[in-house]
C-alpha cells in the first residue's frame, strides 16, 4: 500500500545498542514482544538486548532463543548482547565464540551487571574479543566507589542525604579499559557515558589511536540531579543523573562526534520496585518510546544537530559500530527498507498508561515533548503508525 509521509522527516530505522527486555526471567516487567512494540513505536528497527537477564545470556542457547523469539514477533530485529563472563559476577569467560557463531551471530558483548570488576578478567576478555572481531561494551563502574551509592556525588546528594556515586567511579574504569583495549588491539564501546571527564577521556583515547566508541542516553542529555529533590524513585538510574555541566558537555560531545551515538538503556521495572523510598528503588528508566523526542528537545531545537545528524546518531553510527549491514544506510532501488518517519512539529504529552512497554517507569510522565515518530517500517512492513 502507499504510505503518505508528507510533512514528515524520513530517516533510516533507528538502532539501539542498549535495551533491557527482561526476557527470560522478568517477563512481568517486559517481554521481547512488548519491548519490540515499544521499540517500533519509538522508530527503532533494531535493538540490542542486554545480557543481564535471568538466566544471564552467557551461552548460545539463550542468545539464539532471544534472537528467534524476536524474529517470531517480527517488529524489530532483537540482537542479543552476550555476557562476557559466565553469570553476572562470573570469574570465568563465557563462550563468546559460540555465541558469535550461533544463529544470533552475537556481535556485541557486555560486562553488564557489573561483572568485570576484575581488571585481569577484562584484559583477557578484550584479548579474546580481538581474535573474534567482536566488540565489548564497557559497562563497569569502580565497585568500591559505588558501594551503596544511589545518586551523583555532588551538592544535591549531600543536601538530600543520599549516598554519592562519584564521577571517578566511571572515569577510572573508562580509562582502564581504554588502555587495556589499546594493549589488546581490541575494540571497546563505552556504555552510557555520563560525565564531562568521560568526554575528555574519549577525546584523549582517540588521539592515541585507541579503537573506542561511546554512547549517551537521552536521560543524561535532558535530566540532571536537580530532579532528585522529590526523592521520587523514578529518577534513580545507573549511572546517576549528573550536573548541568555534564549534561552540556555530553550534548556538545554528541554534536561533535566524540560520543558516537544515542542508546536508550531502556530499563523497565515493576511499579512496586520504583515507588519506594529513593534509595530502595531499583535503578533504571524507560527510554525507547521517548528517545527521538528527547533528542529533538536537547539536540535539534538548540541547533546542535540537524536531521542529517539525527540519522547519524540514532541509526548510521550505531549500525556501523556493531557491523549491521542492513541498517542505517541508503537503500538500493526496490529494496524493502528500514525506515522511520518523524513529525518534526508535533508536541505530545507523555502519558505512562499509553506506552507500549509493559512497565511505566518513564521519567517524562506529564512532560510535553517535541517531535514524534509517526511511522516505522521494517523491511518494507509497517511496524508502528
Ligand atoms: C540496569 C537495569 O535495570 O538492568 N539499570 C540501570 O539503571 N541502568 C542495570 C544497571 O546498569 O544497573
Ligand atoms: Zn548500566
Ligand atoms: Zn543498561
Amino acid at each position: 500500500r502507499t504510505v503518505d509521509g508528507r510533512g514528515g522527516v524520513l530517516l533510516p530505522g533507528f538502532v539501539d545498542l542498549h535495551t533491557h527486555v527482561r526476557e527470560p526471567g522478568r517477563e512481568d516487567t517486559e517481554t521481547i514482544a512488548t519491548g519490540s512494540a515499544a521499540a517500533a513505536r519509538g522508530g527503532y528497527t533494531a535493538i540490542f538486548a542486554m545480557a543481564n537477564t535471568s538466566p544471564v545470556a552467557d551461552n548460545a542457547a539463550i542468545t539464539d532463543l532471544v534472537w528467534r523469539i524476536g524474529q517470531e514477533v517480527g517488529l524489530v530485529d532483537v540482537h542479543p548482547v552476550g555476557a562476557v563472563t559466565v553469570g553476572l559476577a562470573g570469574k570465568q569467560l563465557a563462550e563468546m565464540g559460540m555465541m558469535a557463531d550461533g544463529a544470533a551471530k552475537v556481535k556485541l558483548f557486555s560486562d553488564d551487571g557489573k561483572c568485570v570488576h576484575d581488571p585481569v578478567l577484562m584484559k583477557r576478555a578484550l584479548e579474546y574479543s580481538s581474535g573474534l572481531g567482536v566488540l565489548i561494551s564497557q559497562h563497569s563502574e569502580d565497585p568500591r566507589l559505588t558501594e551503596g551509592a544511589v545518586a551523583h556525588d555532588g551538592p544535591t546528594a549531600a543536601r538530600l542525604g543520599l549516598a554519592g556515586w562519584p564521577r571517578a567511579a566511571e572515569e577510572s574504569i573508562v580509562a582502564r579499559d581504554a588502555l587495556l583495549a589499546r594493549d589488546a588491539g581490541a575494540r571497546v564501546h563505552v556504555a552510557h557515558a555520563s560525565t564531562e571527564g568521560t568526554v575528555s577521556l574519549l577525546r584523549w583515547a582517540r588521539e592515541q589511536g585507541i579503537d573506542i566508541t561511546a554512547e549517551v542516553t537521552p536521560h543524561h542529555l535532558l535530566l540532571d540531579d536537580s530532579r532528585l529533590e522529590t526523592y521520587d524513585g523514578v529518577n534513580r538510574v545507573n549511572p546517576p543523573l549528573r550536573e548541568d555541566r555534564d549534561k552540556l558537555a555530553l550534548r556538545r560531545a554528541l554534536a561533535e562526534g566524540v560520543i558516537d551515538c544515542v542508546a536508550t538503556d531502556h530499563a523497565p521495572h515493576a511499579a512496586q520496585e520504583k515507588c519506594c523510598e529513593f534509595s530502595q528503588a531499583k535503578p533504571g528508566m524507560l527510554g525507547l518510546e521517548t528517545a527521538l523526542s528527547v533528542i529533538v528537545e536537547t539536540m535539534v531545537r538548540p541547533g546542535l544537530l540537524d536531521w542529517r545528524g539525527v540519522a547519524r546518531v540514532m541509526s548510521e553510527r550505531p549500525a556501523q559500530i556493531v557491523g549491521l549491514d542492513d541498517q542505517g544506510r541508503p537503500l538500493e532501488v526496490g529494496e524493502p527498507g528500514n525506515l522511520t518517519v518523524v513529525d518534526p512539529d508535533a508536541e505530545w504529552v507523555v502519558e505512562p498508561a499509553e506506552l507500549a512497554s509493559k512497565s511505566r517507569n518513564t521519567p517524562y510522565a506529564a512532560m510535553t515533548l517535541p517531535g514524534r515518530v509517526t511511522l516505522t517500517v521494517l523491511r518494507g512492513t509497517v511496524t508502528a503508525e
